[in-house]
């Protein structure tokens, strides 16, 4: 089945037992914040007045603009600190609403092991708790956060709730506060200070654009034509690197100008600054770095660079030379690098630019197959985990699934849709992620839509069902717990496979020994017992 990617096969399993460095940061916990942060001082002292007086405000604005950054340097304040603390929910990499609820309980720390449904649980765990959460990035399932939010404030009296959308969420008691590019006017204009900023990460030689009256006149135009957009300004700053201010100056004049024509005057005037900074960021681009930015847009959250070259590699883009043209495009700003999470180098797109790499794939018509790659590495990657989950380095597996976990979703999605076989094998393989991780409802909801989908002989069929077992077993269902335990029983007892067997006679077993019947727990731990059910 995942023949056609022996290559990204070998390299994951190749991995068996090595899950590489181990990161170490607990999900809900603010990002880290970038050194540099440049003026807002009006907006933060509004936004933490409104955060003392109302329970629900939401920065809206363009992509780029800043409503991230701004949100976590206004709860970054220890002023801001709530009894209960301040969680940090990123939705940007989260594609199925259906997940919402789960990512916010897991962010604040609400392992999901009961039968109830989720909403209700966490309602009642934040019922008396005094908390600040953010909700990162909603403009993807406004109607969803709407929903939630409602259902959460109105439960805890506790609770405050701050939002970044590029759209409100349109709730009653929503209070809106739009954010606005950074001013560019004048000398010493807080946009010419960022992009001061940015070229001077870039090249240390930038320095000497600024300090010449004359060019900071020229620099001062610069963010004027991009509008003041942060992120526009962070493009165009890292190109300071092999550009002259006046080449730059030069050449966004002419693109701006012939983007002013009927094709992009349907967009907003802002939305198209930004999307003709980030196009013109494009089109200075080696031409193999805009194939990497195309394929790199099919992951969601961080990633590494094993996952770049084995998912993105391909034609042109040898993935040998994957590593060296993913150090290009960081040092265009279009790739950030962290290394924050103690999980040796992640790289990661902001949302605006990754959207635009997903256009291009679309463009290139690549989409599927890219997604593919991308599935199929997360797939090999949980066959290993499995392999290694019971052995020394179980920890050190925790902590990079739980890392790579925006991805193992994306990758379960695109296998649901295209080779559900596929997708059953990968959600069973993931019995201990959902079992010991705190995922129960998650894996539940996958394991159950894999199972519907693929056919009973699929080879993942009998795990898939085993692990579905052990999410009832961990909800306190025993009645599912044992009607599930009885049909793998039934199913390995025609394999010859000794493990199934032993699997599906202990979930069996212990649906009977936790209700309290240890007699019948024995029995049918038993060939003989079991001989019965089948
Ligand atoms: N006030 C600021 N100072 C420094 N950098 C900023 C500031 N505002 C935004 N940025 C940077 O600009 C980029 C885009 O900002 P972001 O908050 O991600 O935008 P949005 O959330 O509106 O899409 C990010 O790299 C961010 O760090
Ligand atoms: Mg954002």
């Amino acid at each position: 089945m995942f023949g056609e990617y022996s290559f990204n096969d070998r390299r994951a399993d190749s991995a068996d037992g090595d899950p590489g460095p181990a990161g170490n940061q607990a999900p809900g916990r603010l990002p880290p914040e970038p050194a540099v942060f440049i003026g807002r001082e009006a907006e933060l002292d509004g936004i933490h007045d409104l955060l003392r007086t109302n329970r629900l405000i939401t920065l809206t604005g363009v992509g780029g603009v800043g409503k991230s950054r701004l949100a976590l340097r206004a709860v970054a304040d220890a002023e801001q600190a709530r009894p209960d603390g301040v969680w940090w929910v990123d939705l940007s990499p989260l594609h199925d609403p259906s997940l919402l609820t789960m990512s916010v309980a897991h962010a604040v720390g609400l392992a999901d092991h009961s039968a109830r449904p989720l909403d209700e649980e966490l309602c009642a765990w934040m019922a008396d708790r005094e908390l600040l959460l953010v909700l990162d990035t909603c403009e993807h399932m406004v109607a969803e956060c709407r929903h939630l939010v409602g259902e959460l404030l109105q439960s805890a009296p506790g609770l405050t709730v701050l939002v970044t959308s590029r759209e409100p969420l349109a709730s009653p008691c929503e209070q809106v506060v739009e954010i606005c590019p950074l001013p560019c006017e004048g000398p010493d204009s807080d946009a010419l200070a960022l992009f001061r900023a940015a070229a001077l990460a870039a090249t240390p030689d930038a320095a000497a654009c600024f300090d010449d009256p004359d060019r900071a006149v020229l620099a001062a135009q610069v963010c004027r034509r991009l509008d003041g957009i942060p992120l526009a300004l962070e493009l165009a700053g890292a190109r300071l690197r092999r550009w002259t201010l006046e080449q730059m100056a030069q050449r966004l004049g002419a693109r701006f100008d012939v983007l002013c024509d009927h094709r992009t005057s349907t967009l907003m005037p802002r939305h198209r600054t930004l999307r003709t900074a980030i196009g013109w960021s494009h089109e200075l681009c080696e031409p193999v770095e805009r194939l990497l930015w195309a394929r790199l847009s099919v992951f969601t959250g961080d990633f590494d660079v094993a996952a770049a070259r084995a998912v993105c590699s391909g034609g042109p883009l040898s993935a040998a030379r994957v590593e060296r043209v993913l150090a290009g495009l960081v040092a265009k700003s279009v790739v950030r690098r962290t290394q924050e999470r103690g999980a040796g180098a992640r790289y990661r797109m902001l949302d605006t630019i990754r959207e635009y790499g997903h256009d291009w794939l679309a463009e290139l018509g690549e989409v599927r197959a890219v997604a593919d790659r991308h599935a199929h590495w997360y797939a090999a990657l949980s066959r290993a985990a499995d392999r290694g989950w019971m052995g020394p380095r179980q920890v050190d597996w925790y902590r990079r699934m739980t890392i790579e976990h925006p991805q193992l979703r994306t990758a379960l999605e695109h296998l649901l849709g295209t080779d559900p076989g596929a997708a059953l094998e990968t959600a069973g393989a993931l019995w201990f992620f959902w079992f010991s991780c705190g995922h129960v409802h998650e894996g539940r909801g996958f394991l159950e839509r894999a199972l519907r989908a693929a056919p009973q002989q699929a080879p993942g069929y009998l795990q898939g069902l085993w692990a579905l077992g052990l999410t009832a077993v961990l909800r306190g269902d025993m009645a599912a717990a044992r009607a599930l335990g009885e049909e793998c029983t039934r199913i390995a007892e025609r394999t010859t496979d000794p493990e199934a067997r032993v699997r599906a006679a202990h979930l069996l077993s212990v649906s009977h020994l936790l209700p309290g019947d240890p007699a019948r727990a024995l029995e049918v731990a038993g060939p003989r017992g079991r001989a019965r059910i089948g």
